[in-house]
């Protein structure tokens, strides 16, 4: 393995409006402790030694917005390059992959909206990757029973079964990946598309992609900080957190 195959390069998915959030500016660009949520994530990255390289996949028209806010921060040496994102997460994630360069092997995926995912879980993907698994996710325990139901929005769905809470895992990110391997199922789901075959139910995430085609995807161990920034309470939650961090001073 040559150097840069030995180091992971980094797709950040950031072109989401951020909806669930409420208005406002696109989720990556809006501020937690007075930092945009994607400079916070993009410094997750950036802190781990496995990380050499990181693409952001950034809203279409913000691309020279962010290339400025990445200029203005520090990313401990760390290269990037931005790109404009694509109408979905799976094409952002698709137009990020295109620009890393050939020889890197190890890919993460890591959303824009988990600013304050620890090191040590980036670390400990990439180094599951590196050890052999192709496709690899953190997960943590859920904390709520999960009932499949019957959708049926703004009235009382019929529950279908419980699926076993001990046998659940919530998923989040990086996800590490094969390069290959992610490229390769990247492009069968684009032709699948493509050829009209949009019957199956959309992934939300690059590991379910795998799963589709085939592919191994295993877990290791996430971190309650790497939740994702979705809705309002989530920004107040991440806030609270930062603050703690700010005051141990491990920050
Ligand atoms: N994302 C992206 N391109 C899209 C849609 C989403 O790069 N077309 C990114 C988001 O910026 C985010 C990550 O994918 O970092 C996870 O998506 P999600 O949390 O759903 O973010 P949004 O799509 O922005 O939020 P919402 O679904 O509430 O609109
Ligand atoms: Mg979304």
């Amino acid at each position: 393995m040559n150097a840069s195959a030995a180091v992971a390069a980094a797709v950040v998915p950031a072109a989401g409006r951020g909806e669930r959030l409420g208005p406002g500016a696109p989720k990556a660009l809006r501020e937690l402790g007075g930092v945009p949520l994607l400079v916070h994530a993009v410094r997750a990255l950036a802190r781990s030694r496995a990380v050499g390289l990181v693409v952001v996949a950034a809203p279409a028209d913000g691309v020279a917005e962010v290339v400025a806010l990445l200029d203005g921060h520090g990313l401990d040496g760390k290269d990037f390059r931005v790109v404009a994102g694509g109408a979905t997460r799976q094409e952002s994630v698709r137009l990020g992959l295109a620009a890393i360069p050939e020889d890197v092997e190890i890919v993460l995926v890591h959303d824009a909206a988990r600013p304050l995912v620890p090191v040590e879980v980036v670390d400990a993907v990439a180094a599951a990757v590196r050890a052999g698994a192709p496709a690899v996710v953190p997960a943590v325990p859920l904390a709520d029973t999960v009932k499949r139901v019957e959708p049926n929005p703004g009235r009382p769905e019929p529950v279908l079964d419980t699926p076993e809470r001990a046998t659940l895992r919530a998923v989040q990110t990086p996800q590490g990946f094969d390069r290959a391997t992610l490229v390769e199922v990247h492009a069968k789901a684009l032709a699948e598309e493509a050829a009209g075959g949009a019957d199956a139910v959309p992934v939300t995430d690059d590991a379910g992609l795998v799963e589709r085609y085939g592919g191994t995807v295993v877990v290791v161990p996430g971190h309650e900080e790497a939740f994702k920034v979705t809705r309002p309470l989530d920004l107040v939650l991440a806030e609270a957190v930062l603050a703690r961090r700010r005051a141990a001073d491990d920050y």
